[in-house]
């Protein structure tokens, strides 16, 4: 599949993909929506990649859903197709996810952004689900994974007005890991990236399936499961090798397996 709507780049074992619609502030369209998950799903499945950062441009990381797409639909075109319902997708990828938002990150940008496993920002973000003004609700889970991040009375207001909170705020809130000057952010979410991606890729998937089993499992199950996925990790060669390298004072070479 070739690609017009983003662009890729593979940096070692980081796979980068960087929204590519500047006119339309990358304006999710399904053409993005089809192209993103396609790139996602081939990384995911790509023994090479450890680690994946999505970004946009210095103005809007994605400033939403497109509304010129949406606009003429009727509900039996939104419903009959399920509309938004491939974007499912990208919350079951299995390797660690890295949103990193420069400027608007509104309506389905926010919540691309929340799919991901964090979200690094720059001083210029704004996130808001400002579908409200839109005569509509969030679509591609922001009223849920918002509310989990930040909490109900922020994520209430937030919907209910369509205010956009800063970086600051984002940062206060959960919303974000860290905030980063805006030439910085990307060369630091990739060294983060980078980071991640040589660390044990079948522990780093287990801690990802563990944490995102936080917002399903009460909390005896939930310890209970990480409990044997840590047993299942002595039977990689990834655990044998970080254990042996501490043991002998250098540092693992994991073959990610
Ligand atoms: N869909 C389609 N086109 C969009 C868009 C969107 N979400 N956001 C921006 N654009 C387009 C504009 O129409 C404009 O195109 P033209 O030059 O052809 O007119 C271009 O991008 C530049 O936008 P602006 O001129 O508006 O730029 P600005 O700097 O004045 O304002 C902004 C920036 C505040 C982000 C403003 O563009 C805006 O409010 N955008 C819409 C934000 C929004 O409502 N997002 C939610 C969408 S619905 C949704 O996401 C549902 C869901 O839950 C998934």
């Amino acid at each position: 599949m070739t690609y017009e709507t983003i662009l890729t780049e593979q940096k070692g074992r980081v796979l980068l993909i960087t929204l590519n619609r500047p006119k339309a502030l990358n304006a999710l369209n399904t053409q993005l929506s089809h192209e993103l998950i396609d790139a996602l799903t081939k990384a995911d499945d790509d023994d090479g990649v450890g680690c994946i950062v999505i970004t946009g441009s210095q103005k809007a990381f994605a400033a939403g859903a497109d509304i010129k797409e949406m606009q003429n639909q009727s509900y039996m075109d939104m419903h009959g197709t399920d509309f938004f319902g491939q974007w499912d997708k990208v919350a079951t990828l299995r390797k660690p996810t890295i949103a990193a938002v420069s400027g608007y990150a509104l309506g389905g940008g926010c919540e691309l952004a929340m799919m991901c496993d964090f979200i690094l920002c720059s001083d210029s973000a704004r996130f808001g689900q400002p579908e409200i003004k839109l005569g509509v609700m969030p679509g591609m889970g922001g009223s849920q994974r918002l509310t989990r991040l930040i909490g109900q009375a922020k994520a209430m207001e937030m919907c209910f007005t369509g205010r956009m909170m800063d970086a600051e705020e984002a940062e206060r809130a959960g919303l974000v890991s860290r905030v980063i000057p805006a030439d910085d952010l990307l060369d630091e979410a990739l060294k983060t990236a980078d980071t991640i991606a040589n660390m044990a890729l079948p522990a780093l998937m287990s801690i990802r399936d563990a944490i995102r089993r936080t917002q399903e499992m009460p909390l005896t199950e939930g310890v209970r499961f990480e409990r044997r996925v840590f047993h299942a990790l002595f039977a990689t060669d990834d655990q044998k090798e970080g254990m042996a390298a501490f043991v002998e004072k250098r540092e693992p070479q994991f073959t990610h397996k």
